[in-house]
Order: structure tokens, then C-alpha cells, then sequence
């Protein structure tokens, strides 16, 4: 038998599908170079680790894995609507945050339906609606990388969907101002909808002083507003795969139809339930976040961008690949951006306080 033609067996959407590439993983590079001790500071973990209280709690549920996890979630969901104040009903749960916003597109998109996000926003943003076959649109920014309303609303067509924003954004750390949030909401059109992608919220929240969009706010405010958040960030819990979404219980009604039954695990939820009670974690991972931002941004020889998050975007001045492999080579896993159209930059995670200085040290003796 001949080998299998992609072209015969895919739609062309799929075919012509961008691969998101993931940071290297510590164990490949070491593999690779014949290293140990390599730092990642890649994926925008968080450095501290997971919470403690996770830690704990997750032994205690082994016992139980031959069940199946609660499909409806129930004791996560309620634990998150006693935090937030949110109604159960306008709760749902992903394998992570970006899984409820594919299951969002691809529950509210008619096939001609647009996503519309700005140019170097998230590249999940535009996978959501590449793999659902579904058109996007990347209005531009301002000048310093950031959301331009004006722009967005001039990308606004009558097919305009779901309008995604990062608040704060990755990977520029940039955030949606609250009069920015306003204005988009006033132009969208009545059968779109919102979504803030808040994974980096309580980072954010670490920063009182610059003005940011509180999504939770506008969700109260707003119908079409959708919140995404995620324990993979403040919580250090990347590798559970949890997040959640607030939205109109309508909204939610829809995601749980085209969401996969059983794909947020019983692990996953009791190491959320006792995350989201850990607020020493929260405030410490919050604390060392911005201290390591301003550290970056103090220290390293080249333009860091303002960031309200865990990572900082660097425009090496010059092509990041050369910069990225010499990196590699000394054991500090970088991001470089040119899949996200910044072929001069490379994306920072903050490192633990012993990190901190190498990967200061490497940056400065690359970018000399
Ligand atoms: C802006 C943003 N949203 C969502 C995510 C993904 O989060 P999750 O692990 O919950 O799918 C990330 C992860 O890097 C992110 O940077």
C-alpha cells in the first residue's frame, strides 16, 4: 500500500496549520549538548514551583484514580465561585485555559465567522481558529507592541465573532487599560463576543499602580464577556492542565457541548481546589515576579519592555536566532519570537532568585 496522501486525508485548514512550538524542555537541551544544570526560562512557569498546599493535596487523592474525575467539576467550580463571587452556572473548567478558548470558538463560529486579536498576541489565539477552520485577523498595535483600540475597532467587520485580548499579553507583558476595554466593548458588535485571557492576572494584580482592565469586573458589567484564567501561572501547576472560564451561563452551556467529557482530571482539580487557597504562595510568586521584571529591566543591556507578568520581551536589536542558540549553549533555555513576527526579540521568563544572575549574565555576554 502507498503511503497515506496528507493532502487527500485532511481539510486544507488543517493541512496548512501553523505547529506551535513549545519551549525546549531542560532534559532535551542536556541530552542534546552532553549539559547538566541547564536553567529554562522559557514557558513562563512559575520558578518557585507548584503550591504547597497542591503538593500536599494530590498524595492524598491517589487512592482514588481507578474513578472517573466529576465531569461537572462541582467542588473546583464551587471553590472558585465562592473566591470570585461568580455564579456556578457562569463557571467552566478546561484542560487549561486555551482549551476552553478552541472549545469557544469552535461553539459560537459559523465558518465564515472572524476571530479578530492584534498582532503579537498569543499564537493560541490564532490556532483557536486556524484548526476550526475559521478565519482570524491581527489588527495592528502601537508602536510599543500594545493594543491599539482604534486599530482593533477598525478591524471590526460584520463576520467579527470572538475578539480575544491578553490582559496581560504574552508576549509583549502588555495589558488592556480599562478605558481601552470600554471602547472595544462599546464597538463590538451585539453578536460577538470578549474574551480577556487573564493567565497572568495575579501577577498583574502585583502591580496596583498601572492601570489595567479587571475582566471579572467587565464580565459583571457585559453579557459578552468571557474571563479565561489558568492554574498553570501564579499556582505553578503548567503540568496538571487546569483553567477555567466565566462567562453568561449561556456561553458556558456552550462550551460544555463541545468540550470532551472527563478532560480536566481528578488530580488536576483537587490540585486546584487546594492551589486557589494558597494565598502565601500567590502574594510570593507575585512579589519575587515583579522584583525579577524590575531586575531585567534595570540590568539587561538591550530594550526590555514593561511587563506585568512573569517574562519580559527583549528586542536584541539584531536577529534573535544566533542570540537563542548561544544561549542554548550555555544552558539558559530562552524563547526566540520571529513565530511571532519579531525576528529581533526573544522572550524572558523571570528565574528563581539563584537563576536570576546567570541568566543576567548570559544575556548581557550574548547581546554585547
Ligand atoms: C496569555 C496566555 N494565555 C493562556 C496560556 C495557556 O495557559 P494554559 O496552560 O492554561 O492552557 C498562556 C500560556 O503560556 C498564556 O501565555
Amino acid at each position: 500500500m502507498p503511503d497515506p496522501k496528507l493532502d487527500e486525508l485532511t481539510p486544507s485548514h488543517v493541512r496548512n496549520l501553523d505547529v506551535y512550538q513549545p519551549g525546549k524542555p531542560i532534559e532535551e537541551l542536556e541530552r542534546e549538548l552532553g549539559i547538566s544544570g541547564a536553567i529554562k526560562v522559557a514557558s513562563n512557569e512559575n520558578p518557585l514551583g507548584p503550591s504547597p498546599k497542591a503538593l500536599a493535596a494530590i498524595p492524598k487523592a491517589l487512592s482514588q484514580l481507578h474513578l472517573y474525575p466529576d465531569a461537572g467539576g462541582f467542588a473546583l467550580r464551587r471553590a472558585l465561585s465562592a473566591k470570585y463571587g461568580v455564579p456556578l452556572e457562569e463557571l467552566a473548567l478546561g484542560n487549561g485555559s486555551n482549551d476552553l478558548l478552541y472549545q469557544l470558538v469552535l461553539a459560537t463560529c459559523e465558518p465564515t465567522d472572524e476571530v479578530l486579536s492584534h498582532k503579537y498576541a498569543f499564537l493560541s489565539y490564532r490556532l483557536s481558529a486556524q484548526v476550526a477552520g475559521r478565519p482570524f485577523v491581527a489588527a495592528p498595535t502601537t508602536p510599543e507592541l500594545g493594543l491599539d483600540a482604534d486599530a482593533l475597532i477598525a478591524a471590526i467587520t460584520p463576520r467579527t465573532k470572538v475578539v480575544v485580548l491578553g490582559s496581560p499579553n504574552n508576549p509583549t507583558g502588555s495589558v488592556v487599560t480599562r478605558a481601552d476595554a470600554q471602547k472595544v466593548l462599546a464597538a463590538l458588535p451585539a453578536r460577538a463576543l470578549l474574551v480577556i485571557d487573564e493567565a497572568y492576572a495575579e501577577y498583574a494584580a502585583q502591580w496596583p499602580e498601572v492601570d489595567h482592565v479587571d475582566g471579572l469586573e467587565l464580565a459583571r458589567q457585559d453579557k459578552r464577556v468571557v474571563v479565561l484564567r489558568t492554574f498553570s501561572k501564579i499556582y505553578g501547576l503548567a503540568g496538571l492542565r487546569v483553567g477555567f472560564a466565566v462567562a453568561h451561563k449561556a456561553v458556558i452551556d456552550l462550551l460544555g457541548r463541545v468540550g470532551r467529557t472527563f478532560h480536566v482530571s481528578s488530580l488536576a482539580m483537587i490540585g486546584a481546589i487546594a492551589a486557589l487557597d494558597d494565598d502565601e504562595h500567590v502574594a510570593i510568586s507575585a512579589k519575587h515576579a515583579r522584583a525579577a521584571i524590575e531586575q531585567l529591566r534595570r540590568e539587561v543591556k538591550a530594550k526590555v519592555y514593561p511587563s506585568l507578568s512573569n517574562f519580559v520581551l527583549i528586542d536584541c536589536g539584531k536577529p534573535s536566532g544566533p542570540i537563542y542558540d548561544k544561549l542554548l549553549r550555555m544552558g539558559v533555555i530562552v524563547r526566540p519570537m520571529a513565530a511571532w513576527g519579531l525576528p529581533n526579540h526573544i522572550r524572558v521568563s523571570v528565574g528563581s532568585a539563584q537563576e536570576m544572575p546567570r541568566v543576567i549574565g548570559a544575556l548581557n555576554e550574548v547581546l554585547a
